[in-house]
């Protein structure tokens, strides 16, 4: 399989989860590029496993200085760059998720940082490293479109980067670059470790499964795949869209 043969990829937070199972899917198709993440070990470990066209960066999404170092060092090392994954987000470090009674402006602005402000600087620090005619995939979540306790300050800045993948693709009409976002569904990825005790993780999985009407939760890659589609040139005609990887748990009532 070749759909993304010798294409340049920079995928943030492509050292666990979601972001390692769309790198994962970008190797089989014949990529090459970087992954972005803070923690050193899990990035040794996911380019161990990804091979020698892949490279990490150890970088701060929400450090635009990080951000101008991960584009450069990706450029002199591959040359420019064709697809840009911003899916670095969700939890944030030190940063609690709750209700609008309990939420302030530290927390606030930490997961403003993170889930919004990191995806629009991705962005904008990488295009100038970017070739014409490439692609940008945004990652959302079904929390964009279902209000769920304690999650509308996350779910507000995936309804905000869904919008972004509109304005951009506009935005950048004259340099044919498209851009998309994937909006998962709940996802098995070690973000369940966060927020869940061990001795509860399976019943924590079981239980999500039966609320997803296909009957079971996502794996990553469910959504690398649906990157690769994104990324290469089958989805051509597509540009300012989401795709919904979400076993159906946005718009289906079980
Ligand atoms: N899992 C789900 O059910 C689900 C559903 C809908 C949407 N999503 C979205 O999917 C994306 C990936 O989530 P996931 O479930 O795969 O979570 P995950 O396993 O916790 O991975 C998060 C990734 O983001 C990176 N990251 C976090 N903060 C960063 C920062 N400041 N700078 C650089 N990298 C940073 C982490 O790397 P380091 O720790 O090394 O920094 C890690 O690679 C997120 O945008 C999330 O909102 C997930």
């Amino acid at each position: 399989m070749s759909k993304l043969k010798n294409k340049v990829v920079v995928i943030t937070g492509g050292n666990s989860g979601i972001g390692f199972g769309i790198a994962s899917e970008f190797k089989n198709e014949g990529a090459k590029g970087v992954i972005v993440g803070r923690n050193q070990e899990t990035l040794d470990s996911s380019v161990a496993l990804l091979g020698e066209n892949f490279t990490a960066i150890n970088a701060d999404v929400t450090n635009l200085a990080d951000l101008e170092r991960v584009f450069a060092i990706t450029a002199e090392k591959f040359g420019k760059i064709d697809v840009i994954v911003a899916n670095a987000g969700g939890a944030v470090t030190g940063a609690a998720f709750g209700t609008v009674a309990d939420i302030g402006e530290a927390d606030f602005d930490k997961t403003i940082d993170l889930n919004l402000k990191s995806v629009y600087f991705t962005v904008h620090k990488g295009l100038p490293y970017m070739n014409d005619g490439g692609s940008i995939i945004l990652i959302g979540s079904n929390a964009a479109h279902r209000a769920y306790a304690s999650f509308s300050l996350y779910g507000a800045t995936k309804a905000a980067v869904i919008h972004f993948a509109k304005g951009f693709s506009n935005d950048l009409l004259d340099r044919r670059i498209r851009v998309n976002v994937i909006s998962p569904g709940t996802t098995d990825t070690p973000v369940f470790d966060k927020f869940v005790p061990a001795e509860q993780l399976e019943a924590v999985k079981n239980y999500w499964a039966g609320v997803m009407p296909i009957g079971r939760i996502g794996q990553p890659s469910d959504i690398g795949k649906t990157a690769v589609f994104l990324a290469s040139d089958d989805s051509s005609f597509l540009l300012g869209t989401e795709i919904l990887v979400d076993g159906g748990l946005s718009y289906l009532a079980k």
